[in-house]
């Protein structure tokens, strides 16, 4: 028997175990879900044992991790995977049309949270190994699995714990499917992320909420100030305007901009589906290069005042926001969220108060794209997908993937399973059973195309 044998016969079995997976609300943003997380990461790590894994649960500062080994040749390479159990809060509930974690399917996608990110993803990586050992009673790899719970809120304790095991976690190269096709047509290799740097902004009035006619117009209010300040964050040309903010970005290459125009792209396809009436973005630059390769800085959420049923006339005591700066490689998180505290303290009127939290993020990455390792994930996605893949990148961010390369040494092969019509973060997210069925495929080769490359 084949692995891609194994494969088709074991079909049913292996949906069954992905929605035992799906099943709990592995939610690492929210502290009442923390038995959940416990109970999700216990059972991966039992699943992994069952196909022949070595495998252990390491405790953090905050959310377990999940830890699986299989040694199969100490002279062929070693590979670590990575994937993220938690997953992302399923609000608003009600516009859900099955329950988040009740999977159900339904035209051929499997709805659940974390259908695609990343459980089901993470899901198949292990599954193809599963397919591989089961039909050839080994790998033709050493096999790692990294599994977290924490990268829905940026991973903050992962880097530690990858320093203090900095021997076991030792590899050639990192593998992660944690990312889209470009389309459900066109398989593609992920050769970049941008990377995040995240702020919260306080502005603070008057010491208490107050009469709006009786000192509306005498003070300011922070809700005014705030906006004015958002305003203040972009120029006219969809630029960013803090001082220095582009001083670590290096122009596009030609050999880029090139690779991203030969990729199909209909704009009144991408308004429709997005519902808007027209695209907005840094001038002179297309979508996918505004999307995957300049930086952004975007409010996430924005809060103060009364936003209860009805009027309540009042200058409110505070205002706050939440800002997060998507980001190409080379800046930095951290002299980011310097940069934009200092612009936004200066730009602040005196009339209020201003404090700028700054939590960090992550870097952003590319993979080097002249490497044997690359090819090796193109034949492998060719052998799951039946066609040739892309080369694209993607706007979201993965934080781990920049520690990888500065803790271990290793570069990351992304090699992604979902749609972006997948609905990830949003309501109704699904992994198409199709895609979860060549994503299993797909890791069931890669091992093979991964065994060829030389120490
Ligand atoms: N799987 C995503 C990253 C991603 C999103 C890749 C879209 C490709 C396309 C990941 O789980 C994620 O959501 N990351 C967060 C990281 C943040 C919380 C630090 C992100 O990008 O917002
Ligand atoms: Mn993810
Ligand atoms: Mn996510």
């Amino acid at each position: 028997m084949t692995p891609f044998q194994y494969l088709q016969k074991t079909k049913s079995k292996r949906q069954k175990e992905l929605f035992d997976l799906l099943k709990f609300p592995s939610i690492s943003a929210k502290s009442e879900n923390k038995k959940d997380i416990k109970n999700c990461a216990q059972w991966l790590k039992e699943h992994l044992k069952t196909i022949g894994f070595k495998s252990k649960i390491y405790p953090t500062k905050g959310n377990p991790v999940v830890y699986g080994e299989y040694m199969a040749d100490k002279n062929a390479p070693t590979v670590l995977y990575y994937g993220h159990y938690d997953v992302q809060p399923p609000e608003p509930l009600n516009l859900w049309k099955s329950a988040p974690f009740k999977p159900e399917i339904r035209g051929g996608y499997i709805y659940a949270r974390g259908a695609t990110d990343d459980k089901g993803q993470t899901f198949a990586q292990i599954k193809g190994l599963e397919a591989v050992i089961k039909s050839d009673g080994s790998l033709p790899v050493n096999v790692k699995f990294l599994i977290e719970g924490e990268e829905e809120v940026a991973s903050e304790n992962l880097p530690v714990f990858i320093k203090k095991n900095k021997k076991m976690l030792k590899a050639d190269i990192a593998v992660i499917s944690d990312t889209g096709q470009f389309d459900k047509n066109l398989p593609a290799v992920t050769y970049g992320l941008r990377g995040l740097a995240f702020v919260e902004v306080f502005v603070y009035g008057p010491n208490r909420d107050v009469h709006s006619g009786s000192f509306g117009g005498a003070i300011a209010n922070p809700i005014n100030v705030l906006c004015a300040m958002v305003g203040k964050l972009h120029d006219k040309n969809g630029k960013i305007a803090i001082p220095g903010f582009y001083k670590d970005v290096k122009p596009l290459s030609k050999w880029e901009r090139n690779q991203f125009k030969k990729l199909p792209y209909n704009e009144a396809s991408y308004k429709k589906t997005l519902g808007v009436p027209a695209l907005s973005g840094e001038k002179g630059y297309t979508t996918f290069e505004r999307t995957w390769s300049r930086p952004t800085c975007d409010v996430n959420g924005i809060t103060g005042g009364y936003q209860g049923e009805g009027a309540k006339t009042i200058i409110p005591s505070m205002a706050s926001c939440k800002i997060t700066m998507r980001l190409v490689p080379n800046m930095d998180p951290n002299d980011i969220c310097n940069k934009i505290e200092k612009y936004l303290l200066k730009i602040a009127p005196p009339s209020v108060k201003v404090k700028v939290v700054k939590h960090g993020g992550a870097p952003g990455v590319v993979v080097p794209t002249d490497g044997p390792w690359l090819d090796a994930a193109a034949r492998a996605i060719k052998a799951g997908f039946g066609k040739n893949p892309v080369f694209m990148k993607e706007g979201g961010s993965i934080p781990i993937v920049g520690d990888f390369k500065k803790i271990l040494g290793v570069d990351t092969l992304l090699i992604g399973f979902g749609q972006n019509d997948d609905n990830i973060h949003s309501p109704n997210e699904r992994f198409r059973i199709k895609d979860f069925e060549r994503g299993c495929q797909t890791s069931a080769a890669l091992p093979f195309e991964l065994a060829k490359i030389k120490k």
